[in-house]
């Protein structure tokens, strides 16, 4: 692996193509001064993510996994100006700081947070009929993708476009003794997704300032 390569070129894109804004870098620095993991999307990923948003012409998305918001922000950036944005939180912290971030972006009033364990609000969202939603970003800890992938069905609609984060882990889905329990989350993930009707589904691996890993993409039937 060349590391320090996929950095340079992720640079050289992000130089063409990915500008950052003050918003977008404001979160960073949040996340570094407010001590919490510098586990976001990368910048180019952060525009993909608004790209394929974009495509599905997304009035409403569902993020689970808010961290400081950063993927948010890209996201909320691709809705119309009536569209709306729900993303799910576990930890208070994160999501105090997201909020600062997500008002600061101007997007306050697109983007709602929901506090609270993901698999709760869920079945929250589906009880209050929140859904179809027309983009689910799953970001959140890696045990219960496969549940949130269920979920995910649940609130979506043909067409809906459903991205999974993480699905790699640097190669390490390939070890079938992993005794990793975020590996083993996302292999169970990859093999439902793999044996699931409902979608059309690939993945796409990743190289560049994060890690080697890789997202899921799967288009509801
Ligand atoms: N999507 C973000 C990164 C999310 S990191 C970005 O790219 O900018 C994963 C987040 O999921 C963390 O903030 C973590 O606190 C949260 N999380 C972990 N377990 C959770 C759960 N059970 N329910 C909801 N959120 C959870
Ligand atoms: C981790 C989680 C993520 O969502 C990510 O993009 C990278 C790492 C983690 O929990 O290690
Ligand atoms: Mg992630």
């Amino acid at each position: 692996m060349d590391q320090k390569l996929f950095e340079t070129v992720d640079e050289y894109i992000n130089g063409l193509l990915v500008k950052e804004d003050e918003a977008l870098t404001a979160t960073e620095t949040s996340i570094r001064e407010s001590d919490i993991p510098q586990i976001s999307v990368s910048a180019n990923q952060g525009k993909f993510l608004h790209i394929l948003a974009k495509l599905c012409n997304a009035k409403k998305i569902l993020e689970v996994g808010t961290l400081a918001g950063y993927s948010t922000i890209w996201l909320a950036r691709a809705l119309a100006h009536d569209g709306h944005l729900i993303t799910l939180e576990f930890d208070p912290k994160h999501a105090g700081v997201a909020q600062k971030n997500i008002d600061r972006a101007g997007l306050g009033s697109l983007v709602e947070i929901r506090i609270g364990k993901a698999l709760e609000t869920l079945s929250q969202l589906e009880k209050e009929n929140a859904g179809p939603f027309d983009m689910i970003f799953i970001d959140a800890d890696k045990s219960p993708y496969t549940e949130y992938f269920e979920w995910a069905l649940r609130l979506s609609h043909p067409g809906t476009l459903i991205v999974a984060d993480n699905v790699i882990r640097e190669g390490k889905v390939l070890d079938p003794n992993s005794s990793d329990e975020m590996v083993k989350g996302v292999q169970r993930f990859n093999e439902a997704l793999a044996k699931n009707r409902k979608v059309t589904a690939t993945i796409i691996q990743t190289v560049g300032a994060k890690e080697h890993d890789g997202m899921a993409i799967a288009i509801v039937n």
